[in-house]
């Protein structure tokens, strides 16, 4: 079947098999199958963090697992677990009905709730690793479920085990997230506050946060349902501060932010710079409100979209002495 409408891209690929499972034991179910019958197999949530390149000849499980259930409370939190399928802003709505604070900045993040783990979503200050506390993932060679906590996931900025050690290897099932009784408010970020002011707010809340976030991402990022996408398509890369400052000198508005591993240079300033931004060839694009995402407006192809990214990468590189990295899932 054709995977067009199960990737956020928009991308007319095509998979041999295709299922979508509810439950664990129709994932097990599905697994046997293809084991037997010796195909691979392929997870898929929202399709809204891969790159289909060529026709799947594996057997594709949508992951349809849903479910949101109060697990566990104290004094100062409740611990939710919630179902691998469950659309992540779904998640995030009931949360800020309940009143379950941790995850308003993370508003209007598409995907599913199974796929939040992998590539550790982020945005506006914070990260599910702030309030992640256990997932639940199925082993595909022996069928086993296996519980991983924070350590195991191996969080890092966009990524975790599962796109590396472990990449493939497991399905997760499910996630227990921590989340707080009194809210502490990230506010810092980028236009929060500016757009708490316009709307008028003084006394915060879980969704006048919540609102913001999504007025803010809704100016500036393409409706996967408009124009096909997948979000950043590069990471944000981190360089030496010794570079920084030699950047630096020759382009004093080159903007920075100290982290760890030295100074975090936003791609789509550099991508910008390089003259990208907006460009169109034919059916594909680099979006005119954010250079960092890559469209799709129709028609386009996998392999040009990817063709494209290296064309970005290379001029990047040339320029800035920088390289930049893939934040999409290439299938
Ligand atoms: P899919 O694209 O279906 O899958 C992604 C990868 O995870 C694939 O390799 C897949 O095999 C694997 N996978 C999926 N589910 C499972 C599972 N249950 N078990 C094992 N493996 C699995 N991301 C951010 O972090 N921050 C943002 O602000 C952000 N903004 C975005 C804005 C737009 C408009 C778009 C289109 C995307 C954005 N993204 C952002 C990226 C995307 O939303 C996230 O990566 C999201 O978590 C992907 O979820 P999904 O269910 O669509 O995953
Ligand atoms: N910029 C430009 N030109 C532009 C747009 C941006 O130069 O046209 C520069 C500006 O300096 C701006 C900076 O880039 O301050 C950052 O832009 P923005 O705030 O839009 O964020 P981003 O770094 O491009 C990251 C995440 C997003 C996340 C937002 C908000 C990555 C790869 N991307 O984008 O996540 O929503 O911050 O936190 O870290 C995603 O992962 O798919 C994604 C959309």
């Amino acid at each position: 079947i054709s995977l067009k409408q199960f990737n956020t891209f928009g991308i007319d690929k095509k998979a041999r098999f295709f299922t979508a499972v509810q439950s664990v034991s129709d994932l097990k179910i599905a697994l046997t199958w293809a084991k037997e019958k010796h195909i691979n197999t392929l997870i898929l949530g929202g399709g809204s963090n891969i790159l289909l390149t060529q026709d799947q000849e594996a057997l594709v499980i949508k992951n349809e697992i849903t479910g949101i259930e109060l697990v566990k409370e104290d004094e100062k939190y409740y611990w939710v677990e919630v179902g691998a399928g469950v659309v992540w802003h779904d998640f995030v709505l009931t949360a800020i009905q309940n009143e379950w604070a941790g995850v308003e900045n993370l508003s209007l993040i598409p995907g599913t709730v199974g796929a939040s783990p992998m590539q550790n979503i982020g945005a506006y200050g914070v990260e599910i690793k702030d309030v992640f506390h256990s997932l639940t993932a199925l082993r595909k060679s022996d069928l086993e479920l296996q519980e991983f906590d924070a350590k195991s996931c191996a969080f890092g900025y966009r990524e975790s085990v599962f796109k590396h050690e472990l990449k493939d290897k497991y399905v997760i099932c499910s996630v227990i997230f921590r989340l707080n009784k009194v809210a502490a408010y990230h506010t810092d970020y980028g236009a929060i506050k500016a757009t708490l002011a316009q709307n008028g707010i003084e006394h915060l809340n879980l969704k006048s946060i919540s609102d913001a976030v999504i007025q803010i991402r809704q100016s500036k990022l393409p409706d996967p349902k408009e124009i096909g996408n997948a979000g950043s398509f590069f990471k944000n890369p981190s360089i030496p501060a010794s570079q920084y400052e030699s950047l630096k000198a020759d382009y004093p508005e080159i903007p920075g932010y100290p982290n760890d591993e030295g100074v975090k240079v936003p791609a789509a300033w550099l991508i910008e710079q390089c003259g990208w931004k907006g460009k169109r060839l034919g059916e594909i694009g680099v979006h005119s409100k954010q250079p960092l995402v890559l469209v799709n407006y129709g028609a386009g192809d996998g392999n040009e979209i990817k063709k494209l990214a290296e064309k970005i990468q290379k001029s990047v590189l040339e320029k800035f002495q920088i390289e930049i990295h893939p934040e999409v899932n290439f299938l």
